[in-house]
């Protein structure tokens, strides 16, 4: 699919081979997926669910005209803080074993509180960002405010958080709810209802959002759609140590793309076909990527590979070690094994920082322990899950029908280092609404 992208900027005569489509998978491939039986991955913690009443599409989708357009002025998902150096590893299990179980904390309205609207939010505001680092997310439960776009808005200022771009803008795989809010649409599209998305921070090796507020304005017609969030911390306490030091050591490199060329290319074409990517396309996506052939062992397959990261990072504010990884998101081996429908080119994978493959075994762990610290959170309009994303790992159940759910992504206000003073890049926004427009069907689960 990034594919279409790909020979929508680049003119297809100026190179002359296609590279392949999903449909062209191996057979061996195709064999293999077909035959794996596909699970729905489980959770630790399923709060039930509480029916409440939304708003009409229509008086959802509303924005406050009066307030002014952020859109003119929108910051850059700041860069990642990376601090990862010497962690002891021992003392960081101990400390994260120490921790609550990992669940939101929850806090539900009161017919008084919901009297009060705005104001709730700026009397509570001090509560509320505290418990939101201290417990990694928050739980805001059946709040009349944010049962729309405007109200949602209002909730956030309130709260002093103020928006940022997407890490993942400039690829222009991300669409706005509403652009004047900066509010983005979650994955609701139906053509990847039946995708689980794995757990993930809404992070790349380059930028990283500090916070993130997921709001339901509509939740699934027909059922599922959880909202899954894990602690980074407890993963990290709860994982086989021998693991964890090999992959602490190791390091990861993520592979976001794969484009398959004909194995029988010849060398100069494939070599053509690598520079015009790295030199055309990876740029778009601000993440530095390496073109590298055959990564997986798989002949004439292009994968773009992020740089390598740590999988363990220390949190900003509070230094707590976490496991900070993406992994049980892009496991190809996890996404074989699981409801995922994304086509071939938007299929991801995790190697070590050598490029060594992770062992079954190795997977199955990293699936385990992430599994097991899940809350599945029902949202419901007026539910807000308030997230800090270097603590808070996120993804979503797959779902029927139909749904709303939004987020808005957050700087660091009160940090002026952290924060950077990038404005929003327009020269990649130009580029952003055409791609918009064509690639309106791209997958968006990462
Ligand atoms: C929130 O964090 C505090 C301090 O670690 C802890 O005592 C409390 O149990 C946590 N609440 C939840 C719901 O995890
Ligand atoms: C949610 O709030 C509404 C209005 O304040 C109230 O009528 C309803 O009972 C609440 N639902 C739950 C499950 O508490
Ligand atoms: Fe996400």
């Amino acid at each position: 699919m990034k594919f279409v992208f790909l020979s929508f900027i680049l003119p297809s005569s100026s190179f002359s081979f296609q590279v392949i489509p999903q449909s062209s998978r191996s057979f061996i491939d195709m064999a293999l997926s077909s035959t794996l039986e596909r699970v729905a991955p489980s959770a630790g913690v399923v709060p039930e669910w509480e029916e409440q009443q939304g708003l009409s599409e229509e008086q959802f989708m509303q924005s406050d005209v009066s307030k002014p357009d952020l859109s003119d002025a929108l910051l850059e998902c700041p860069l990642t803080l990376w601090d990862f150096e010497n962690i002891d590893l021992t003392a960081a299990r101990a400390s994260a074993q120490k921790l609550p179980p990992s669940c939101p904390l929850e806090i539900k309205a009161t017919p008084e509180d919901n009297a009060m609207g705005e104001d709730y939010f700026i009397k509570n505001k001090e509560m509320i960002r505290s418990k939101l680092v201290e417990n990694g997310s928050v739980w805001l439960r059946n709040f009349s405010l944010p049962k729309s776009v405007s109200g949602h808005r209002t909730m956030t200022e309130a709260l002093n958080l103020l928006p940022c771009l997407d890490p993942l803008h400039s690829s222009g795989l991300r669409k706005f709810a509403s652009e004047r809010d900066c509010l983005y649409e979650e994955v609701n599209k139906p053509s990847l209802r039946q995708h689980y998305i794995g757990l993930h921070s809404e992070s790349t090796t380059k930028r990283t959002a500090a916070y993130a507020s997921f709001v339901c304005f509509k939740k699934a017609t027909e059922g599922g759609g959880r909202f899954l969030i894990a602690d980074g911390a407890k993963i990290l306490g709860d994982m086989d140590p021998e693991l964890l030091e090999k992959i602490y050591k190791r390091k990861v490199r993520i592979s976001v793309s794969n484009l398959d060329v004909p194995p029988s290319t010849p060398q100069i074409l494939k070599d053509g076909f690598k520079s015009l990517v790295t030199s055309a396309v990876a740029p778009k996506f601000d993440m530095d990527l390496e073109m590298i052939y055959e990564a997986d062992g798989k002949p004439g397959r292009l994968m773009a590979i992020e740089e390598m990261e740590s999988p363990i990072n220390r949190h900003p504010v509070t230094g707590q070690p976490v496991w900070f990884c993406n992994a049980h998101n892009h496991l190809r081996y996890l996404r074989d094994r699981r409801p995922c429908g994304v086509p071939e080119v938007g299929m991801t994978d995790v190697f070590f920082g050598d490029l060594g493959h992770l062992s079954p075994e190795e997977c199955d762990e990293i699936k385990r322990v992430s599994e097991k610290h899940i809350t599945a959170v029902p949202m419901s309009p007026g539910d807000v899950l308030l997230v800090d994303n270097y603590r808070t790992l996120h993804g979503r159940d797959v779902f029927e029908g139909e749904r709303y759910h939004a987020v808005s992504w957050f700087s660091w206000e009160d940090n002026e280092e952290w924060r950077g003073n990038e404005l929003r890049m327009r020269e990649k926004d130009g580029l952003n609404g055409l791609v918009n427009k064509y690639m309106d069907w791209l997958p968006k689960d990462f």
